[in-house]
């Protein structure tokens, strides 16, 4: 079987992270099947059922991705998926993501989170699939006990959110997994801070209701969604006292996810990659940058610190640059240039009512 005849399953498919993971897979001439309940994501008003985001990467690769409305929890609908369609391999990003909520909603995000984890992997093993890339993410660090962050540092101490604690609990579950039959093969991928979109400005983050993260927020500002921007925190042991990420360019992300499908052509067992790019900046770098790549202004406030925030993390990525052979090629302009460019043609989102 050649990759171009291969079909990938990307779960969550309709949203921000998968719909760019689906743009490059197609491109690189994989078949997808997506899979999303639309718990965050908006119907495309001509055709009922199917996402207005993979409408668009179907214009921007000139190729059709098969949809399936379902929820991870749907063991009946997912089996009916696995036997409609011979899977290669699943990308699994469906989840909830607001970290504010999930402390309000921790049983939802159990539930979904990892419930709904378990109940793709019994139905993929009834299947036969056993090939697994997970979307975890660099939570699972807790505060950073050492700069930048490897693959080796301590998982699962300190995590200050169930959001958080499901990414780990979901890597728990695949490491015993993998132990349990080394038929197996997994790729967990944490990833640093997501940001941008797609270059065409076609697709990108569509957060409901008020963002929670920092450079959806700033957008939001810039096209006066937003009054302002509340600076979580100026008294940090960083720079300029503000919070310290490693932000890495969405596109950047997703050929990481196709880097890391190479690697099912052999047999490899479970391996973990960071996904950053080793380069931390601060929220005032952040604003200005966006600034100069809008030129808009972005009015800000400095304010107490957000619950649960730690002053500093980046991460190395040398392991899946070495074993991967993959590297981000986008620096922070390209991050705020593209991420206004999605912002300005669509100031609602999808929706764009
Ligand atoms: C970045 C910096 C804030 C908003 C979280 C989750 C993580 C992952 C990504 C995903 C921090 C500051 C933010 C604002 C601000 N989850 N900030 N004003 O906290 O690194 O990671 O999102 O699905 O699991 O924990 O990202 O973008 O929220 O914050 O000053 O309005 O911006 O304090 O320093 P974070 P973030």
């Amino acid at each position: 079987m050649t990759s171009g005849s291969r079909t990938v399953l990307v779960t969550g498919g309709a949203g921000y992270i998968a719909s760019h993971c689906i743009v490059e897979l197609l491109n690189e001439g994989y078949q997808v099947v997506a899979v999303d309940n639309f718990a965050n994501a908006v119907e495309d008003p001509q055709a009922s059922g199917f996402p207005e985001s993979l409408k668009r990467v179907e214009q921007i690769t000139g190729k059709k991705c098969i949809f399936h409305k379902a929820d991870m929890n749907d063991t009946q609908a997912l089996n009916a998926i696995f036997q409609k369609h011979e899977i290669y391999c699943i990308i699994h990003c469906a989840a909830l993501k607001a970290v504010g909520e999930s402390v309000q909603k921790p049983l939802e995000y159990y539930k979904s989170n990892v419930g709904g984890s378990i109940n793709l992997l019994m139905v993929a093993r009834n299947a036969g699939v056993k090939r697994f890339v997970f979307s975890s993410s660099a939570t699972v660090y807790g505060n950073p006990q050492y700069l930048p962050i490897d693959e080796k540092h301590p998982v699962g101490v300190g995590i200050t959110n169930p959001y958080g604690q499901t990414k780990y609990m979901v890597e728990v579950i695949l490491q015993d997994l993998h132990k349990s039959d080394a038929a197996w093969d997994i790729i967990l991928l944490r990833y640093f801070n997501p940001v941008g979109s797609h270059e065409s400005g076609r697709i990108g983050e569509d957060p409901q209701g008020p963002p929670n993260n920092l450079m959806p927020f700033v957008a939001q500002v810039a096209v006066g969604r937003q009054p302002e921007l509340k600076v979580f925190g100026s008294d940090y042991d960083t720079k300029d006292g503000t919070g310290v990420r490693d932000y890495i360019h969405v596109v950047d992300l997703a050929k990481g996810h196709v880097a890391a499908l190479k690697k099912f052509e052999k047999s490899f067992g479970l391996k973990v990659y960071n996904l950053g790019t080793g380069q931390g900046y601060s929220v005032l770098e952040m604003v200005e940058a966006f600034k100069k790549a809008s030129g808009r202004d972005i009015q800000y406030r400095k304010v107490d610190r957000r619950g649960g925030d730690v002053p500093t993390v980046y991460g190395s990525a040398a392991l899946a640059e070495k074993e991967l052979n993959w590297k981000c090629e986008k620096g922070l302009d390209d991050m705020c240039r593209d991420l206004w460019r999605w912002q300005e043609q669509n100031p609602k989102g999808f929706a764009n009512k």
